[in-house]
């Protein structure tokens, strides 16, 4: 096993300078757990300003980037404009992007395999809505997600999976510990199945929706949930007590 904790702050179209010198003063105030990776997504317009403020213990992620590195494509980032400014993180596949953007499968896996090759690390979002999960479809959505992305790319070193069930996102409906770890169970045995032992050993799966200071430690515990991606609660100094989770 031996896989670092990792949490991710998903920041989404939130703040302003002030605000990010809010949350940057607790993120250097911490203190913060040195066996855990974190790293927050910042909106594209703060990118290069969080970027100059954070510490150096916590990296700065783009929430979105298209799949080639330039060209006609208005309002777009690419991942050599994120690596250009120091960067080394992008979230891909945000079921924000996916059903309020109309992001595919096929497009969040496109933007996967052209990110890691332009050299960045990827935090890829898969997760089922509420509809899904009450029709019995949850494995079958994950999974399909899953699969999208691993038709495209082969290492899977730089990529972070977040499991994020739509319905549990900032609705205060936390999945359990034990629903989240089933989820996480059913996709290592895929990934074993499908992938490879190596990469269902290795890969970081981490679990979104509702994540609080208050529910982290218990959901920490399980044995395949690797960390989290939290969206309200990274704006909050609170983001620290989750970071420290494991402690
Ligand atoms: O990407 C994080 C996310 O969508 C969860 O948001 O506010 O439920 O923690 P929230």
């Amino acid at each position: 096993m031996g896989r670092k904790f990792f949490v991710g702050g998903n920041w989404k179209m939130n703040g302003n300078k002030a605000g990010i010198d809010g949350i940057i003063a607790f993120l250097k105030a911490g203190p913060i757990d040195p066996n855990v990776d974190v790293v927050v997504g910042c909106p594209a317009i703060y990118l290069d300003y969080a970027r100059q403020q954070c510490p150096d213990n916590v990296q700065v992620a783009a929430q979105n980037a298209y799949k080639v590195p330039s060209g006609a494509f208005t309002g777009e980032i690419s991942p050599a404009m994120i690596a250009d400014i120091g960067l080394q993180w992008v979230i891909l596949g945000h079921s924000e992007r996916r059903a309020i953007f109309g992001e595919s499968d096929e497009l969040v896996a496109e933007k996967t395999k052209h990110a890691l090759d332009a050299g960045l690390k990827v935090i890829a979002c898969i997760g089922e809505t509420l509809a899904e999960r009450e029709a019995g479809q949850t494995e079958a959505v994950v999974f399909r997600q899953t699969a999208a992305i691993a038709a495209k790319i082969t290492d899977w070193t730089n990529v972070v999976l977040a499991y994020e069930p739509v319905w549990a996102i900032g609705t205060g409906k936390t999945a359990s510990p034990q629903q989240a770890q089933e989820v996480h169970a059913k996709l290592r045995e895929w990934l074993k199945e499908k992938v490879s032992p190596e990469v269902s050993d290795s890969l970081r799966i981490i679990y979104g929706g509702s994540v609080t200071a208050g529910n982290a430690k218990e959901l920490g515990q399980e044995g395949d949930i690797d960390g989290f991606l939290v969206g309200g609660a990274s704006l909050k100094p609170d983001f620290i007590q989750i970071i420290n989770a494991k402690q």
